[in-house]
Formats: structure tokens, sequence, C-alpha cells
């Protein structure tokens, strides 16, 4: 990703989930490109213009754990483009994706507090699995886990 555009993707996660992230760490999380790589871009437009223009409205990155299980790095959504069904779409895609690549598990970590994503997750058969005091700065993180199946499975 250009420099310009991971940048954007930066500024949009620390307002979305207060995660300040570095440059650096961005670039050098191992986001799967097969099936982990979903930026939400208006339609009509190119996706390099839109990542360079600040266009980028929600994002949904994975990293493979092994062959069989995927870890959610970053799922978000703008502010102004909640509640419109995008995050559902991403994840309906992402999970197509990663079942056509041998994908059986998804796994983990929500904000305690987090209510609407820990719901979010719960409808979609992900449970929670424990606490971790030490992976937010300012909350316990909830471990989470479950299958990936096909919508008519
Ligand atoms: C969680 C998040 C990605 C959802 O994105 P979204 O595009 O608004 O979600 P959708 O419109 O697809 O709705 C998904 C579900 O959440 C529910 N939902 C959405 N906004 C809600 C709200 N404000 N209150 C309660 N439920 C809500 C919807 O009813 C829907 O329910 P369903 O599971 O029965 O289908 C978004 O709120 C967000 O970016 N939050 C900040 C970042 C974050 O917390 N990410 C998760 C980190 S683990």
């Amino acid at each position: 990703m250009e420099p310009q555009a991971l940048f954007n993707c930066r500024e949009l996660i620390k307002r979305c989930t207060g995660e300040d992230y570095s440059l650096e760490l961005l670039r050098s999380m191992p986001v799967s490109p097969t099936c982990g790589s979903l930026i939400l871009i208006p339609t009509g437009i190119e996706s390099q213009q839109a990542l360079k223009e600040n266009l980028i409205h929600g994002i949904l990155w994975v990293m493979r754990l092994d062959a069989h299980t995927v870890r959610i790095l970053t799922i978000l959504v703008a502010e102004d483009h909640r509640g419109q069904g995008h995050a559902t779409e991403a994840w309906n895609r992402f999970r197509r994706l990663a079942i056509d690549e041998g994908v059986g598990s998804v796994t983990l970590e929500v904000r305690q507090e987090n209510e609407i994503a820990f719901d979010f997750y719960s409808r979609r058969g992900l449970v929670a699995l424990g606490r971790l005091s030490n992976y937010y700065r300012d909350t316990f993180g909830i471990v989470m886990h479950g299958p990936l199946k096909a919508e008519d499975a």
C-alpha cells in the first residue's frame, strides 16, 4: 500500500477504535492478500484513487494463523456509514473467500465494553474463550473464536 493510503488507514483506525498504530506496524501486519484485505470505498471510484484521496469508509483485514484458521486484525466502518449493512457485507465476503481457501474457523479480540461488536460476532457463531488483561492499554480484551460456515450450512 502507498504511504499516503497507509496513513489514511491509520487515521481511520484511530478514529474508529482509538488504537494508534505506527505506520511501521501497519506496514508489517501480515494481512492475507487473498481472503483478508477488504476496503470499503464509494462506488464508481477507482480503488487506488480512493485510497489516496482518503475515501476509505471501512476496513476488514485478516491474517492466516494456519491452514484452517484466520484471525481478524481489524474490522471497522466509518461513523457516517454505519448501520447500513457494510460490516455484514464485508464479513460475508470475507467468509466466502476464506471458506474457498479451506479456512474453517476464525478468532479475534474485542474490547470488553464493545457490545455492538461482541453481539455482531456472537450472532455469527463466535463465542468468548476468555479475557486478556494486557492486550489493550485501557481495558480487557475478550478473545472470541468460532467456525466459519457457508451460509446454507
Ligand atoms: C462494529 C461495526 C464494524 C459495525 O459496522 P456496521 O456497518 O454499522 O454494521 P452493519 O450495519 O452491517 O450491522 C451489523 C449488525 O450490528 C448491528 N448494529 C449496527 N449498529 C448498531 C448499533 N449502533 N447498536 C446496536 N446494533 C447495531 C446491526 O443491527 C446488525 O445486526 P445483525 O448482526 O443482526 O445483522 C461498526 O460499528 C464499527 O466500525 N465500530 C467501531 C470499530 C469496532 O468496534 N470494530 C470492531 C472491533 S473488534
